[in-house]
């Protein structure tokens, strides 16, 4: 059966990864004379007008969308004549996502992910989850909202999805073990990640992402986002979710049952694998990704986070713990951080003291304290970036 794909975030680095899974699947079943499993509906990036020209030529989707009014324009004009349509603006993402398609792949990066995606799981659609902004910001709505439409939420991200592949009677769990590779600064000093560069902290040594989420996998803020997640999807609590520094990225999440028992899922380290993993769900794509070959690995090795050093997971946990709009705030202070970062206005080290600062503010100014609707979430993030740039003006050097 052929089911119909939109990609949210098509020029992003999970979009590229889907894109080649179906390119893979397509040629492989199109060899065998069957019906190719997946065609391509639609397809939304933000301001990569040139990377949209070019994947719209050779998938030649229904639609494509451009949250960028300008590169809007550009794609417009340059697609003009090729029978495929173009939205423009924020609005046009959600247009996309409320197409008639069998599956969504949420692959939009930060905030921004979660109203398409939100339209995506409230008409129903299978969701393959990358983006774990939405969740963290608005996880209890966005998940009783996809409840209400009988939408499939299936976990893309790796270590989410690894615990997706292994978990059995959830009442049998004890604890939820999630790895992390400790990113590029796992053995730096304290003086070499407070003289970090942007360049330094998204050269990440296992895996190839965007500019984001590796300068969050630097932080451990991509751990922390990622503790919030897995609490939100497995209905776990903070405190039975523990995080193992594993430098090697091979076992990629764990499940420890209350008879002693542990189940890993292991892979090498490329997002192809859980992500045909979700396209096959429940059955399995064969695929040419690199074999795992535990005997070149050598040796597998673990170590505890060091909160010293990487601050942002404990801030991370505490968001958890804490009011319900915590988490909001803390991924809006912690967006805003990482663009400073990146744009070069503040140092490495002070990513986590903005967010520190902000989620201290927002609590004594009482304005983390809801999330009962779309516009709590709305409000909570807006205030955690208006106070997280504050921060980073007085910061600014
Ligand atoms: N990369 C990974 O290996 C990985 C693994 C697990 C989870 N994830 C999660 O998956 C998501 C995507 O990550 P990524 O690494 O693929 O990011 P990325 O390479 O930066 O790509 C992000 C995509 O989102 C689009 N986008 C950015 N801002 C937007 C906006 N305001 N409105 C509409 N579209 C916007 C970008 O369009 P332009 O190209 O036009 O800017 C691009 O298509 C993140 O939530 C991340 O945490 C990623």
């Amino acid at each position: 059966m052929t089911r119909s794909l939109a990609i949210l975030g098509a020029t992003g680095s999970i979009g590229a990864s889907t894109l080649a899974v179906v390119e893979e699947v397509n040629t492989r079943a199109a060899a065998r004379g069957e019906p190719v499993p997946f065609t391509v509906d639609s397809l939304t990036a933000n301001t990569d007008a040139t990377a949209m020209i070019a994947l719209a030529g050779q998938w030649r989707p229904a639609f494509v969308a451009m949250a960028d009014p300008l590169a809007g324009a550009q794609v417009r004009e340059a697609l003009a004549g090729s029978g495929i349509e173009v939205g423009i603006g924020p609005g046009a993402c959600d247009a996309a996502a409320a197409r008639p398609t069998d599956v969504v792949m949420a692959a939009v990066v930060g905030a921004a992910g979660l109203a398409p995606t939100l339209v995506a799981a409230r008409r129903g659609a299978t969701v393959l989850l990358a983006n774990k902004e939405c969740l963290v910001c608005a996880g209890p709505l966005f998940l009783a909202e996809a409840r209400k439409a009988g939408a499939t939420i299936l976990p893309t991200d790796s270590e989410h999805n690894a615990i997706f592949q292994v978990l059995g009677d959830p009442a049998q769990v004890e604890k939820l073990i999630l790895t992390a590779s400790g990113g590029p600064f796992r053995t730096a000093s304290a003086d070499q990640i407070a003289a970090a560069t942007p360049e330094q902290a998204v050269a990440h040594p296992n895996w190839s992402m965007g500019r984001k989420i590796s300068v969050d996998s630097a932080t451990l803020m991509n751990k922390g986002l990622e503790l919030i997640e897995a609490a939100l999807l497995f209905d776990m609590p903070e405190e039975r979710i523990e995080v193992l520094v594993h430098p090697q990225s091979v076992i990629h999440s764990l499940v420890a049952y209350r008879d002693g028992t542990q189940l890993a899922q292991l892979g090498c380290a490329d997002m192809r694998i859980p992500i045909a993993h979700v396209l096959a769900w429940p059955s399995r794509f064969e695929t040419s990704v690199q074999r795992l070959d535990l005997a070149a690995v050598g040796q597998l090795t673990f170590e505890a986070p060091d909160h010293a050093r990487f601050p942002a997971l404990g801030l991370a946990r505490a968001a958890l713990r804490g009011p319900p709009a915590a988490p909001t705030v803390l991924n809006a202070a912690n967006e805003v951080a990482v663009e400073s970062f990146l744009a070069r206005n503040v140092g490495f080290p002070e990513i986590a003291a903005i967010v520190a600062e902000t989620l201290t503010q927002a609590s004594r100014r009482g304005l983390d304290g809801a999330l009962a609707s779309l516009d709590d979430v709305m409000a909570a993030d807006a205030a955690g970036r208006a106070l997280a740039r504050e921060e980073v003006a007085r910061r600014a050097r």
